[in-house]
């Protein structure tokens, strides 16, 4: 079974690392596909989000790193998948990621939306509180992947 694991990942962080490393032991194939999002302001292009996201997952073999536009549910028909994987942190993720699961559901009733709880130690953990502590200056290694944490800190130096 083949899963997509969809998400801006700008940039990915140590949170969606262990829920790929979570989802390649319940699917046969993840595919995590960067969103590409024109109107959305990037720290790092679509292309080095890529890079990073391979350099941090060289170890999982079935894992594929893809980027797409438009509609999650028509680039996951494409790849023949049915799965979209989401992690879920904290309460307040919950309301966004039904509407998006209710969304997806009404635009392709053949998807599933799949859920993991992220571990607790990443339960705060988002790409944005990253770059809110790097940018002030502040140790961002036990956050994200130590490639991802030189990019970061080579962008604010
Ligand atoms: O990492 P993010 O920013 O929380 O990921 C959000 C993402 C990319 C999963 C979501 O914005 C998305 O699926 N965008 C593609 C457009 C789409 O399919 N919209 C309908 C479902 S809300």
């Amino acid at each position: 079974m083949v899963a997509i694991y969809p998400g801006s990942f700008d940039p990915i962080t140590f949170g969606h690392l262990d829920i790929i490393e979570r989802g390649v032991k319940l699917f046969d194939h993840v595919i995590v596909a960067v969103l590409c999002n024109p109107s959305k302001n990037a720290l790092f292009s679509q292309e080095k989000r890529i890079e990073q996201i391979k350099k941090c997952t060289m170890h999982l073999s079935s894992v594929e790193i893809d980027s797409f536009t438009g509609l999650t549910v028509e680039y996951a028909k494409q790849k023949g998948a049915r799965v979209l994987l989401r992690g879920l942190r904290v309460l307040s993720d919950f309301e966004k990621e039904l509407q998006m699961a209710h969304t997806n559901q009404t635009l392709w009733s053949g998807v599933e939306t799949v859920f993991l709880a992220t571990s607790k130690e990443y339960s705060f953990l988002s790409s944005s509180i990253v770059k809110e502590i790097a940018q002030f200056g502040g140790s961002i290694s036990h956050l994200v992947p130590e490639n991802v944490a030189k990019d970061i800190l080579m962008h604010y130096s």
